[in-house]
């Protein structure tokens, strides 16, 4: 049960310098990048990936945030690869997250976050197609 999974570390992460220890542990695990790329964010983007949250409190602070500077976008693939990056970045709030997740060694807030992960493997290709063509998916042996 091989599957992909989009993950995103929002300009706070970028900002915080944390690019390479995030991409550094999705990388330990084991898990394969199979695209990645650094962009910025236009609203209508950030809308459609939390198409969900639209009405929510926070959902225009949440727009504003993560198009507020670059995000580092991938789709990694691996046994499990949304559940076990789910755990590997934590609970959503990072004063919550457990210590030797993303956010429990990062975070302490629930709004800035560092990074976001698809949360259940259906919606996965909806998440990645946002900012990935189907031709930017690379393949590749990974050595083990
Ligand atoms: P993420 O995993 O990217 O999915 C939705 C995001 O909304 C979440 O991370 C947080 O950044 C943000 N979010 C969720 N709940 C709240 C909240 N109560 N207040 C502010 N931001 C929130």
């Amino acid at each position: 049960s091989v599957e992909l999974e989009f993950v995103m570390i929002k300009p706070d992460g970028v900002k915080r310098g944390l690019i390479g220890e995030i991409i550094s542990r999705i990388e330990r695990k084991g898990l394969k990048i199979k695209a990645l790329k650094m962009i910025k964010m236009s609203k209508e983007m950030a809308e459609e990936l939390y198409a969900e949250h639209k009405g929510k409190p926070f959902f225009n602070d949440l727009v504003e945030y993560v198009t507020s500077g670059p995000v580092v976008v991938m789709i990694v693939e691996g046994p499990k690869a949304v559940q076990v990056v789910r755990k590997m970045i934590g609970a959503t709030d990072g004063a919550e997250a457990e210590p030797g997740s993303i956010r429990g060694d990062f975070a302490l807030s629930k709004a800035r976050n560092i990074v976001h992960a698809t949360d259940s493997p259906e919606k996965v290709e909806k998440e990645a197609s946002i900012f990935f063509k189907l031709d930017e998916l690379v393949d590749y042996d990974y050595l083990h």
